[in-house]
């Protein structure tokens, strides 16, 4: 299985100091951070974009940003993503008629290309061509649309499931991740953790970032 990866939910960080953060976090020894990009359409919040994804890039050099695109039209984002910095894309199965040209377009702008599936999406809607052309799965463990819900612990098997087709695949898990939850997930298979809460909501983030690697790792 691939190594675990920690990516850091910005989303519930100080927006007001988001480069600060950012620094902090990969002191911290996180590997990504995980950018939410919401447009009010895919899911009813709004969040950030491309204009904000560029400041953080231009602040905080060799940053990778994991870009989870909750949005209703993911074809519709992808250069001004890949102006702006964006190192992976990551967007909803559910949002999209046309994955395998997607993710195409997506490696065209020289980012990775990340396909995730909401909780009542079954892992099978991830075919083998989807998954073979993708280089990041990703499995909500939450429903898209806010940070600091509860785990829904019955997502973990479709973890499982992927790992089980794809063992060398990034699997990525999202949503009420934390030191309480990342058994079941580790177990389950996945490598790239997203935690919002559970890091920045922790007085010893880096202490956070690396008890969930330990366990990923183990
Ligand atoms: C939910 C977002 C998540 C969220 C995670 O729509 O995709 O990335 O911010 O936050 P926590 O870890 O607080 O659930
Ligand atoms: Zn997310």
């Amino acid at each position: 299985m691939p190594r675990a990866i920690i990516s850091p939910s910005v989303l519930a960080s100080d927006f007001g100091q988001l480069t600060a953060e950012c620094k902090r976090m990969i002191k911290g020894g996180a590997e990504w951070l995980h950018m939410d990009v919401m447009d009010g359409h895919f899911v009813p919040n709004i969040t950030m974009g491309a204009p904000i994804l560029s400041c953080v890039h231009k602040g905080v050099p060799g940053i990778f940003m994991d870009c989870h695109m909750m949005v209703a039209k993911p074809e519709q984002w992808v250069d001004d993503i890949a102006d702006a910095g964006g190192s992976l894309y990551c967007f909803h199965i559910e949002a999209t008629s046309d994955p395998v040209s997607l993710i195409n377009t997506i490696h065209k702008r020289n980012m990775k290309a990340g396909v995730a599936i909401s909780p009542d999406t079954p892992s099978t809607a991830i075919t083998d061509e989807i998954a073979n052309a993708a280089d990041m799965l990703l499995v909500m463990t939450v429903y898209p649309g806010r940070g600091g819900q509860k785990f829904i612990e019955r997502c973990v098997p479709k973890v499982a499931e992927l790992r089980a087709r794809f063992p060398e695949k990034d699997i990525e898990v999202d949503g009420g991740v934390g030191p309480n939850t990342i058994g079941i997930c580790a177990d389950a298979g996945c490598n790239v953790i997203v935690a919002g809460t559970a890091i920045f909501g922790s007085e010893n983030p880096m202490e956070v970032i690396q008890r969930l690697k330990d366990t990923v790792n183990a």
